[in-house]
């Protein structure tokens, strides 16, 4: 039998292999006590969703420059945001930073709400973007789920359900994984092994930490999974 994968295993591989990131507190500071300003988090999140961490880092280090805290961001001019969001594309993803940042500038004194429960309600957070900054900036153990958990947990558990049907059973796996103990690196850590191992062509399997508790490694089908149903 196959053990079940232990979030501990992962959290042992980040502290020895977490990226580098400009809005990233690394795994040895966080246990030091420092924690990432939500506002960075919240920005790097939303630049992330369909845009590559290479491709984010210039433009959340300009926009950040321009733009220390969340109510410099609001008081910005549209034309400004949208000039400086150039090149990134999605420029929806854009308005929706600026109408984000205005809400928390009039409606929270320019203070990020801290629960996932109030982060959903800011305009433009969606289930993911609310649970990365729940847990990446406040450490809450709230369940994190894009396409890198996606395929790392249907790989783990073996999921043959194809996709988009099989995110209800996804969410779940990924949930039973999540730890109370450092769920923010917990989150950050999974990503990594999935952008960086657990890949969508060619698996490093060999240097996973969870290559002893991956159904489909163990069956040889990593490389197969997620499926995903034909549009
Ligand atoms: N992709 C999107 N958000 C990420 C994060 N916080 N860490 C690593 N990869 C990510």
């Amino acid at each position: 039998a196959i053990p079940v994968p232990k979030p501990e295993t992962l959290l042992d591989w980040y502290d020895r292999h977490a990226r580098k990131m400009p809005w990233r507190v690394g795994p040895a500071e966080r246990k030091a006590g420092v924690m990432p300003d939500p506002y960075r988090i919240w920005m790097s999140e939303v630049m992330l969703q369909q845009t590559t961490v290479a491709a984010v880092r210039e433009y959340f280090l300009k926009f950040t420059d321009k733009w220390p805290r969340v109510s410099d961001l609001a008081a910005a001019a549209d034309a400004d945001v949208m000039a400086a969001w150039a090149g990134l594309g999605y420029y929806a993803r854009a308005r929706n930073l600026l109408k984000c940042a205005r809400a928390v500038a009039a409606d929270y004194d320019g203070v990020f709400p801290q629960t996932y429960a109030d982060l959903l309600k800011l305009p433009g957070v969606g289930p993911y973007t609310a649970a990365a900054v729940a847990s990446i900036a406040y450490d809450e153990p709230a369940v994190v789920v894009d396409g890198n958990v996606e395929r790392v947990m249907s790989r783990v558990f073996n999921v043959l359900t194809p996709l988009p049907d099989a995110k209800p059973e996804l969410t779940a796996l990924a949930a039973s994984l999540t730890p109370q103990d450092r769920p923010g690196d917990y989150a950050q850590a999974v990503m990594d092994l999935g952008a960086t191992i657990c890949t969508p062509r060619n698996p490093a399997c060999g240097l996973c930490p969870w290559r002893d508790n991956c159904v489909a490694r163990l069956q040889g089908t990593p490389a197969e999974l997620p499926r995903k149903k034909p549009k």
